[in-house]
């Protein structure tokens, strides 16, 4: 059984040269927007759900983007509003978000 029932992972990489990235689209806020949602929400830890900040997961073009573990499934988003569709749909009941998938 795992440690964690869910893990994500936030892309929050930074290209300093301009080219296409994630955290140019506001990824470290919205990552820290999640990890926050998902304590208040008592979500987070052993058997729950962990989040994490990730390096570039090479869908640079398609982001911001993340993965849930261990459905593997990739997300990007926008706003507060998609990551809070994300932690309740995915992360509290399971359930794909289809309209956000990659
Ligand atoms: S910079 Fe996020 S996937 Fe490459």
């Amino acid at each position: 059984m795992s440690y964690f029932a869910r893990h994500v992972f936030f892309c929050c990489n930074q290209r300093e040269d301009g080219a296409l990235c994630c955290n140019d689209k506001g990824a470290s806020a919205l990552r820290d927007y999640a990890k926050r949602r998902v304590k208040e929400l008592e979500l987070a830890g052993k058997g729950g759900v962990r989040v994490n900040q990730a390096g570039c997961l090479d869908r640079c073009e398609e982001g911001p983007c993340i993965v849930v573990y261990p459905e593997q499934v990739w997300y990007t988003y926008i706003d507060e509003q998609d990551i809070d569709e994300i932690i309740e749909e995915h992360l509290r009941h399971g359930r794909v978000v289809e309209r956000l998938k990659l």
